[in-house]
């Protein structure tokens, strides 16, 4: 009988569409699931989506929706975006599933029917942001220190659960279980912290009503990572599936660790269910050096992140290979297009159109494949089952610089040596069944080029029928052209050096004029505080060539120095009006070319609703140049 498997993504809460952070884990588990496919084990893949709780209780209401119908409608999100990332998973569960919500019923019931859940009364803070509670001393200035905003107070009566109980298991189990929390130097941390003070947990709450009921009290709901965490073990419960527990491996992001490592083991022992084997925690992704979230932009959404290069398969390759996995990475879409170009098709896409094209012409002749000797199966092997996945790529690549550099000594294009062309096919064939579970859609067109094979491991050992008819198709990766790659590379290092220097600047100049009142919007602070205005003074004014409706405005922004924008104001402004004014200016957008001018940034002005006149902000009273405001 074959071996189970079962990997799991954590489930993504359905407040939001799913974005680079979102696709990287479930990137992750895709390729572990396939890996284990081409072992030849049996394998079960789950994702989903985190349906209750308050955050999303808060969202849908802002949307004006009921919180099942603001839910419902972002699950043909996730379902595309897997689908378009070629993620093949077994199960897509949802907390809000009725087969979901009994499991977490009945295992309340047990739970507390062994005497760990007990009724008091919760007075301390929480962060809806993370759906966690906080001891005064998490929190920094009174915020939370994921969110940065002030946590809320609560005090109500709650259902708690008899963590501390299990503060002694947890340590022993940690102990006997040396790979349950990896990696490795994320290990420490949480083991100190279970050492150090493990209160009960209030797992239960009475000021919203959007979560699963407590089976002996109908008034509380239960607290929504009680309820989460346990979809890996409740999608096991429907026919048929009850095999696959215990989970082989639950893959996660570094920021969710506890909640898996610390309470999920301690619900489990208290339930009488076995625990899973480990749980693996990833680093974060920054997109161009800043912190993933919705106010950063372009590639949040899936579909624009795959036009970059409109293959998925780079962008699976890029999130495989860009970080050392558990480690955080940055992706930008020049690093993307670089490894796209440079390995996926130069390296790869070359060799394979370069030895189609060769036998096209000579033919191929049987003979025993030396070159894949060099690659190094055991290897790649042994980093895949430590979950080494970028190394293990890294391994393949290695294999494939091998066989380009054979086509470079042997020359077979001049001594149409068929035996050559034979080894270089074979050794295609099983880079394509190594690297399937990276880019499996590439790999599959590689087999229908190469006469067709198994995508499974036994499947190396079988060389390729020398009979196979291979023709030239193609190229399997279309180079994506930039704008003289050298001058880009020279560019993004001028602006990151820039930005450094802005971000220093910032600091030390904090807002000066500050936010004043209280409101009930959703804008989160410390995305706000990205943005830097300051207090600028329009020195000049001066026309551009060929341009109607431009300004070229010369400012003075105080100790960030003088700086040049274009603003489209000619219109509404004359030059003597300009002159002198004290504006509003944005100071650390990307600079952009207009008509030969770099423009380098905005200013705050309103146009009125039928845009027949834009109108300048301005400080009311005069202002040092500057000074920013925020
Ligand atoms: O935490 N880089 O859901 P969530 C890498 N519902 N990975 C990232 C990332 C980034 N910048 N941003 C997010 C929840 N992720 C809970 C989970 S499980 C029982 C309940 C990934 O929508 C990463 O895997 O906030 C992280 O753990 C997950 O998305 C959080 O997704
Ligand atoms: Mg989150």
């Amino acid at each position: 009988m074959a071996k189970k498997f079962y990997v799991t993504t954590p489930i993504y809460y359905t407040n939001d569409i799913p974005h680079i952070g979102h696709a990287y884990t479930t990137i992750v588990a895709d390729v572990v699931s396939r890996w284990n496919k081409l072992l030849g084990s049996d394998v079960f893949f789950l994702t989903g989506t985190d349906d209750h709780g308050k955050k999303i209780a808060d969202t849908a209401k802002k949307a004006g929706k009921k919180p099942k119908e603001f839910v419902d409608g972002l699950i043909p999100k996730f379902k595309d975006a897997w689908k378009s990332l070629n993620i093949d998973y077994d199960q897509f569960i949802r907390t809000t599933d009725k087969d979901h919500e009994k499991v977490v019923q009945e295992i309340l019931k047990k739970v507390y029917e062994n005497g760990d859940i007990y009724l008091g009364e919760y007075e301390g803070f929480y962060c809806t942001g993370c759906e966690a509670y906080y001891t005064e001393k998490d929190l920094v200035n009174g915020c939370c220190p994921i969110h940065k905003k002030p946590a809320e107070i609560i005090k109500e009566q709650t259902y708690f659960f008899k963590l501390s109980k299990y503060q002694k298991k947890l340590l022993d189990f940690y102990k006997k279980n040396k790979n349950f929390i990896s990696p490795e130097y994320r290990k420490s941390e949480i083991i100190n912290r279970v050492k150090e003070d493990l209160r009960d947990l209030s797992i239960s709450r009475t000021n919203f009503d959007w979560g699963i009921p407590l089976p002996f009290d109908k008034k509380h709901v239960c607290y929504v990572w009680f309820d989460a965490l346990f979809n890996y073990y409740s999608a096991t419960r429907r026919k048929d599936k009850e095999k696959y527990w215990p989970a082989d491996v639950h893959f996660i992001g570094k920021d969710i660790i506890w909640f898996h490592t610390v309470y999920w083991p301690a619900f489990l022992m208290s339930a009488g269910i076995e625990l899973p084997k480990q749980v693996f925690a990833h680093g974060w992704w920054t997109f161009n050096k800043e912190k993933i979230s919705k106010s950063v932009g372009k590639v949040i959404n899936i579909d624009e992140l795959i036009s970059l290069t409109g293959n998925p398969d780079s962008v699976r390759y890029f999130l495989m290979r860009g970080a050392s996995f558990g480690e955080d990475g940055d992706f930008s879409e020049f690093a993307l297009i670089e490894r796209h170009n440079n390995e996926l098709a130069n390296k790869l896409g070359n060799l394979i159109s370069r030895v189609e094209g060769l036998i096209e012409k000579n033919g191929m002749q049987k003979c025993d494949n030396k070159l894949v000797n060099e690659l190094n199966v055991e290897e790649i092997k042994d980093l895949m089952e430590k979950f080494e996945i970028d190394k293990a790529l890294g391994e393949i690549f290695r294999f494939i610089d091998r066989c380009n550099e054979y086509v470079q000594e042997k020359k077979p294009w001049e001594t149409k040596d068929k035996k050559v062309l034979y080894e270089l096919a074979d050794s295609i064939k099983k880079i394509a069944i190594l690297l399937w579970p990276f880019i499996p859609a590439s790999c599959e067109r590689i087999a229908e080029d190469f006469g067709g094979f198994k995508f499974e491991l036994k499947e190396l050992g079988k060389s390729l029928n020398s009979k196979t008819e291979i023709k030239k198709r193609e190229v399997l990766f279309n180079k994506i052209e930039t704008e003289e790659e050298e001058f880009k590379e020279e560019k993004s290092k001028e602006r990151a050096e820039e930005k450094k220097k802005d971000n220093k600047i910032n600091k030390s100049n904090e807002p000066k004029i500050k936010m004043v009142g209280e409101g009930l919007g959703s804008v989160d602070f410390s995305e706000w505080d990205k943005i830097d205005l300051r207090v600028a003074k329009i020195e000049k004014v001066e026309s551009i060539e060929g341009a109607d409706k431009l300004w070229k405005l010369s400012l003075d922004v105080g100790e960030l120095g003088k700086r040049t924008i274009c603003a489209g104001l000619k219109q509404y402004y004359s030059d003597k009006e300009l002159k002198g004014k004290k504006i509003i200016y944005f100071s650390n957008l990307k600079p952009r070319l207009m008509k030969g001018v770099e423009s380098q940034g905005m200013l705050l002005a309103a146009s009125t609703s039928d845009h027949s006149k834009v109108v300048l902000i301005s400080p009311e009273k005069d202002i040092e140049n500057g000074v920013r405001i925020g």
